[in-house]
């Protein structure tokens, strides 16, 4: 700086100190990846829903439409329609078929995405703020969240550890207590003689052919492959579509040995920290 009058130096000094502060205010973009958790959700201010509303129109309306109704531009072209959320009904949720989702499971679903053949993305570019911003923006678009407190988590236990000696037995539940054949057929390939006619039961999308899950492909289930992912949805089924919750119907234990089943039909899963959804 020698060529500098000590004024402009000392200037241009006070506009890197400047600079520096603000770089050192911007708040710093946390992404975390699934499964780590998402930890507490950010209070619902004015700010968070405008930036919500903003990540939606950028990221989300094409597909979901204006009114949040699963019929966007471009989201009326999909072959597995985009959810409706208005309705308030969720896939994948930790509380029982009916109830509304925790946020959480909101959370996950958006950075998890479905694979790729669903076309729900997976946004791992957006940061946790902005996630749960959006998360706050697409519950304005049904009543029921104002009127109704999310379900409480049904309890899901850690996986046993002698999951994989409990296949058998599940397959026993699969064929009689549970009835799971009926829709995704003896092999567990998603042909049952019931899955030609089954379709989505409300929303937008009523009446829509939904295809039973092939349980031989866990990559594409849509709440995630791990054990504890695949309870979950036994438990509390997907709600909107004719995948019932088996929580009150099947004991814990008949609900662990369906999933070694169901685990047994599928290579092994990815190291632990990916997130096994097909490539
Ligand atoms: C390219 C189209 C597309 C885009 C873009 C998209 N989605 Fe989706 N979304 C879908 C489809 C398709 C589904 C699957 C519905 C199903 O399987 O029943 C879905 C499902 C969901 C679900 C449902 C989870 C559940 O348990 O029912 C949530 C939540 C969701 N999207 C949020 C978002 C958000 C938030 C954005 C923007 C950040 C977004 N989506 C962008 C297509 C899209
Ligand atoms: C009435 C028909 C029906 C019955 C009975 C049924 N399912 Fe399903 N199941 C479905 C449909 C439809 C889907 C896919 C929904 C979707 O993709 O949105 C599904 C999806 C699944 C999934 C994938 C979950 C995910 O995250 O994507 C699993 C696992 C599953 N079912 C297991 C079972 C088991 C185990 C039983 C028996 C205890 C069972 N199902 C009984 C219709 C049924």
């Amino acid at each position: 700086m020698q060529n500098l009058s000590p004024e402009i130096a000392a200037r241009v000094v006070a506009m890197l100190l400047i600079i520096g502060a603000q770089a050192q205010a911007a708040p710093k973009r946390v992404v975390t990846t699934w499964p780590t958790s998402p930890g507490a959700a950010p209070p619902t201010t004015p700010d968070l829903l405008e930036l919500g509303a903003r990540v939606y129109r950028g990221a989300c309306v094409g597909c979901h439409g204006e009114k949040g109704d699963g019929v966007g531009r471009e989201g009326k072209f999909l072959a597995i329609p985009p959810r409706d959320f208005t309705t308030g009904q969720f896939i994948i949720r930790s509380t029982p078929l009916g109830a509304l989702p925790l946020d959480a499971d909101l959370f996950g679903s958006i950075r998890r995405g479905f694979r790729p053949g669903v076309g729900m993305p997976a946004f791992t570019f957006l940061s946790d703020r902005e996630v749960w911003a959006v998360v706050a923006h697409l519950k304005t678009f049904s009543p029921r969240f104002k009127a109704e407190k999310p379900g409480t988590a049904v309890d899901l236990p850690a996986p046993p550890a002698q999951l994989a000696s409990m296949a058998p037995a599940g397959q026993g539940v699969f064929m009689s207590g549970g009835a799971c054949f009926v829709c995704h057929g003896m092999q567990g390939k998603g042909d049952g003689p019931a899955a030609p006619g089954l379709v989505y039961v409300s929303g937008a999308h009523l009446g829509k052919k939904v295809p039973p899950a092939n349980l031989h492909r866990a990559d594409t289930f849509k709440g995630g492959r791990r054990p504890e992912d695949i309870f979950r949805a036994i438990s509390t089924g997907l709600d909107g579509t004719p995948m019932p919750g088996f929580a009150a119907s099947l004991s814990v234990e008949q609900r662990w040995q369906l999933t070694a089943f169901i685990v047994s039909l599928n290579p092994p899963a990815p190291p632990a920290g990916t997130t096994g959804a097909a490539p």
